[in-house]
């Protein structure tokens, strides 16, 4: 079997991360900017970034030479609608079509996210973003803007990027609140608008009867047990379902779980619900499912204090995070952790592509999957990134077996094209497959270099995912 004749190869970046031009042709503040400037002194931060804004020619190149035949990015809001809701941002639209222009006219096909955590400001500052109900008319207005304008090029729209990490990162939409259960509850209000808006996004869509496909990007974190022990497999189903299974199935049955409502409620944080929600929310089934995968994490049943009983675990040394009262988190001695303790499992994509699939039976896209390091520049000019090579080729190889298994996949876009800021690390913590020649704090001539990552997935992208060596 094999990779479909028709399967799309990109990667994948996002507009704060690469952009740069953060105040440029009257674009708005976003929550991104905001925390990059507030993070600290010696982390670039969205001003300039890749500079992307200036040089997407450049980079549209690089994506042709390496045969790429789709590219995830996503439009910043607050170019489009510098204020949020009022007036649209002509050289914002530009910017844009020039864009996918570009990509277009070079066989590329975008794959664009309406919402990647960059938010207006302005937003935040008139009503709080999405934990205020008014927030969703503006969502979906955006949206429509975008249909309206790109639509006729577009022919894959993300809605909302890992709208749980949103959910559990409250400070993302603005909300600072101290109080640690009023700020969960937030968080959670702010997730339930984003169902709403969600599904009303892809209803404007298919009204517009625009020739294209839409769907959610899930942040997909996979579980395993810790052991077999009743309880710990118990566990780690409760948490998968809270972490990633409660959105989808709002996303595919119109209709929150019982057992998210039940965890809400018995911890006190439980969203506001309208009486015409339940009809809001319904008919709003995506067309595919588009998964963010990194990592798997090992569960168990919580274990208050020295009281862990490792007999349960064996082998494996807890991980300094824990749900007190629910769950422990293990380390999984099978696995190599990065610095910044994620792991790389190849395996577990092929396990987690599965269980998704079975779940929905939708078709999937992976359009972020990739490995943080700090690369190296050598005195050669080149990066020798083979660990990066050999992260790439693991999943390509289990991507090939879950579509072996009868799984319908569309696309494959490792995160990242080119170095992006990370979320949190800046520069340091990259993961292009083209290295930019910048530092976080001098960014030199920005310089585009491929690394040999790039050269090994040119040849995995022409040989259709064949990876032979
Ligand atoms: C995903 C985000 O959660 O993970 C990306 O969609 C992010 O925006 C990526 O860059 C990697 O996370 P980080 O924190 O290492 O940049």
């Amino acid at each position: 079997m094999g990779f479909p004749k028709e399967f799309l190869w990109g990667a994948s970046t996002s507009a704060f991360q690469i952009e740069g031009a953060y105040n440029e042709d009257g674009k708005g503040l976003t929550s991104m900017d905001v925390r990059s400037f507030k993070t600290s002194d010696t982390i670039a931060d969205t001003k300039i970034a890749m500079d992307h804004y200036h040089r997407y020619k450049e980079d549209v190149q690089l994506m042709k030479e390496l045969g790429m035949t789709c590219y995830r990015m996503s439009i910043s809001w607050a170019r489009i609608i510098p204020d949020g809701n009022g007036e649209i941002n002509q050289k914002g639209i530009d910017f844009y079509n020039d864009l996918i222009n570009e990509l277009v006219a070079n066989g590329i096909a975008p794959i664009v996210t309406l919402y990647h955590f960059d938010f207006p400001m302005a937003l935040i500052e008139q009503y709080g973003g999405f934990a205020s109900r008014q927030c969703i008319d503006d969502f979906v207005r955006y949206c429509r803007v975008c249909f309206e304008n790109f639509g006729d090029r577009v022919k894959y729209w993300l809605t909302i990027n890992e709208q749980m990490v949103i959910t559990r990162m409250p400070l993302f939409q603005g909300i600072d609140e101290e109080d640690p259960i009023e700020r969960t509850r937030l968080g959670w209000q702010t997730y339930h608008h984003m169902c709403i808006g969600h599904a009303l996004a892809i209803k404007e869509y298919r009204k517009m009867h625009l020739k294209g496909q839409i769907g959610p990007v899930l942040s997909y974190p996979t579980y395993y047990a810790a052991s077999v022990r009743p309880e710990d497999v118990l566990t780690a189903k409760k948490v998968e379902d809270m972490m990633v299974y409660c959105l989808m199935d709002v996303h595919y049955y119109g209709k929150h779980p019982q057992y998210l409502i039940h965890s809400l409620t018995k911890d006190g944080v439980m969203f506001k619900m309208e009486p015409e929600d339940e009809a809001l929310l319904s008919d709003a089934k995506p067309d595919f499912i588009a998964l963010n995968w990194y990592t798997t994490g090992i569960i168990g049943a919580y274990c208050d204090g020295e009281e862990i009983n490792d007999d349960h675990a064996a082998f494996m040394p807890r991980r300094d995070r824990n749900i007190p009262g629910l769950a422990q988190f293990y380390l999984n001695p099978f696995t190599e952790y990065n610095e910044w303790n994620w792991n790389t499992d190849p395996v577990g994509l092929h396990y987690a592509l599965l269980r998704m699939y079975e779940r929905y039976h939708l078709p999937l896209m992976v359009v972020e999957n990739g490995l943080g390091h700090r690369d190296v520049l050598s005195e050669d000019g080149h990066v020798h990134d083979d660990y990066r090579t050999a992260y790439l080729k693991g999943m390509v190889e289990n991507m090939g077996h879950a579509i072996d298994d009868g799984v319908e996949m569309i696309a494959y876009s490792p995160w990242s094209f080119i170095d992006v800021l990370s979320s949190s690390n800046g520069i340091e913590k990259r993961y292009g497959i083209v290295y930019i020649d910048r530092t976080d704090s001098d960014p030199k001539e920005l310089k585009r270099i491929p690394k040999d990552s790039y050269y090994w997935y040119q040849q995995c992208i022409k040989n259709n995912g064949n990876i032979k060596e």
